[in-house]
Formats: C-alpha cells, structure tokens, sequence
C-alpha cells in the first residue's frame, strides 16, 4: 500500500545561482556520481531529495548524501539508501520520478509498503 507521497519543484537558474554563490553547498548535498550531472540534473535531484523528505515525513536535518540518485542502464532513476535514510525507508519500495524543461526540474516519489 501506498505510505506517503512527495512532490518538488526547482527553479533551475536560482538553484545554479546558489550553488555558485555558496561553493560547498555541491559537495553537502550531492555525491561525487551525482555531481557528474548537468544543471538541470542536480536541480532534479535536489527535488528528489526534498520529495523523499516529504513523502517519508521526515523532516529537516537528515544527511543528503544517504539518499542519493542513480540511473538504471534504461535512464530510469532510483535511489540509493544509506545510513540512517535506509533505516527510515526500513526496506520500503520507494518510486523516484524526475523531469526538468522550460528552466523547471520537478521530481515525485512516492513510498510503498506492504
Ligand atoms: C519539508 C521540506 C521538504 C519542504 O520543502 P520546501 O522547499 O521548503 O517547500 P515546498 O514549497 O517545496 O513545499 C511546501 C509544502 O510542503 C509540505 N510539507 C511541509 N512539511 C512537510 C513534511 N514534513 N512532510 C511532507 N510535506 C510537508 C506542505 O504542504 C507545504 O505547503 P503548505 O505549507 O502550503 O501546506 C523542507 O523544508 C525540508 O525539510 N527540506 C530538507 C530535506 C532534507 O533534509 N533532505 C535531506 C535528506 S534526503
């Protein structure tokens, strides 16, 4: 059954800005794969990365590098738990979904348990 959904929209330009204005922000929230991305990619991810954190609830504070985003060899994203993230998941189906056009990166995830 379905836990908890979330859903997240980036305005990519204000996201690049801020990378650029704070020079380790990259490095607190994106992994070394992740970083390899585009713009418009670590936009994405950053809004999967707050999609998680509202469909699990769970708040602020929790370590951005212990959920990090994946693609399969298809290009379908997933994540990739770690640490305390995959004890709060604790074995979940979680479903990511990612898009990102006209300066907007979006991303859905949606939690399943049985
Ligand atoms: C909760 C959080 C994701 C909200 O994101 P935001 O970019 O500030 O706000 P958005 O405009 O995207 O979304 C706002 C909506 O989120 C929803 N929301 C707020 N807190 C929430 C929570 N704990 N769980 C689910 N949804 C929540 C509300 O509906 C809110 O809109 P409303 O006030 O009109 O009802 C964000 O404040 C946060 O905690 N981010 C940190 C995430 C994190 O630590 N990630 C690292 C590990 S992956």
């Amino acid at each position: 059954m379905i836990d908890g959904i979330g859903i997240d929209v980036v305005d990519v330009a204000r996201f690049q800005e801020s990378l650029e204005r704070t020079p380790a922000l990259a490095q607190k929230l994106f992994t070394e794969s992740e970083l390899t991305k585009p713009i418009a990619g670590l936009a994405a991810r950053f809004a999967a990365k707050e999609a998680l954190a509202k469909a699990l609830n769970a708040g602020k504070g929790l370590p951005w590098h212990e959920a990090e985003v994946i693609n399969h060899e298809s290009g379908k994203p997933d994540f990739l738990f770690r640490g305390e993230i995959a004890d709060l998941v604790d074995g979940a189906n979680v479903h990511l979904s990612l898009s990102h056009d006209a300066g907007i990166a979006s991303a859905m995830v949606v939690v399943e348990r049985n």
